[in-house]
């Protein structure tokens, strides 16, 4: 395949940036997207060129990394995937693939394609943990009894991987999808409870002060999430802190 790639540039945080077109060449189907933007920064340092700048680990849909708007969509226009794990089979020969950042006023581009996302870093601190006694006298797991459905929704909540692509697509840049699935993956389980009203109150306290917007229902996260984190967590996030609320 080959392609016409129409890419943000931004040398950094100040700089005002701007779209570069590229031609990319003998493209194969089977490689994954950033494989692809690989064989571009390979062309472009041959060329003595800057590569473009674009944040990636894991590439098999676990780190949360791999951050781009492709064609309007955050992680491009495949479903339940990840950009690492978007295949070039998903375009044409002859596409112009257009590749921006995440735009939030939360998520500052740094360079690029890459955006800082320690504001989600800041809101898990705030209280996306539980405090364990690690002295030795620790209960074994196996012996609280939970629910199969209570797990099951639990491990749900927890398969997000933070990767930011729920503010990308939210008009409001809102994060609750992401604060709802942390919340959740320890309000549903009893080692959770212990601090579960600080928990809920801190982390949304944290997640308006990064400037993050309010949730209208559009539910544009929940389509675009590369792990299906559902909307129900969002229900579950509110019905935690109202409870918290009214706790004092
Ligand atoms: S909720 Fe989904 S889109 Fe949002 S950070 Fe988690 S995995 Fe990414
Ligand atoms: S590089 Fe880790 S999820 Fe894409």
């Amino acid at each position: 395949m080959n392609l016409t790639l129409k890419i943000w540039r931004q040398k950094g945080a100040n700089d005002k940036g701007r779209m570069v077109d590229y031609k990319v060449t003998d493209i194969s189907e089977h490689m994954s997207f950033l494989e692809m933007m690989d064989v571009l920064n390979e062309q472009l340092i041959n060329r003595g060129e800057e590569p473009v700048a674009f944040d990636h680990d894991c590439r098999e849909g676990i780190c949360g990394m791999c951050s781009m708007y492709i064609n309007g969509e955050a992680h491009g226009p495949d479903r339940g995937v990840t950009t690492c794990q978007l295949h070039m089979r998903m375009f044409k020969d002859g596409d112009t693939i257009t590749i921006e950042p995440w735009r939030a006023a939360a998520f500052p581009v740094i360079k690029d394609l890459v955006v800082d996302r320690t504001s989600f870093e800041r809101i898990q601190q705030a209280g996306g943990y539980i405090s364990v006694n690690t002295s030795g006298n620790t209960t074994d797991a196996n012996s609280i009894l939970i629910p199969k459905e209570d797990a099951d929704k639990a491990m749900d909540a927890a398969t997000c991987i933070g990767c930011g692509a729920c503010v990308a697509t939210c008009k409001n840049s809102s994060a609750m999808l992401f604060v709802g699935a942390k919340v959740s993956q320890y309000a549903l389980l009893p080692q959770g409870q212990v601090e579960a009203t600080e928990r809920v109150k801190n982390m949304v306290a944290q997640m308006d002060l990064e400037g993050f917007g309010n949730c209208t229902n559009t539910g544009a996260c929940e389509i675009e999430c590369p792990k299906g984190i559902s909307l129900e967590n969002i229900a579950r996030m509110n019905t935690e802190f109202l409870k918290a609320s009214l706790k004092g």
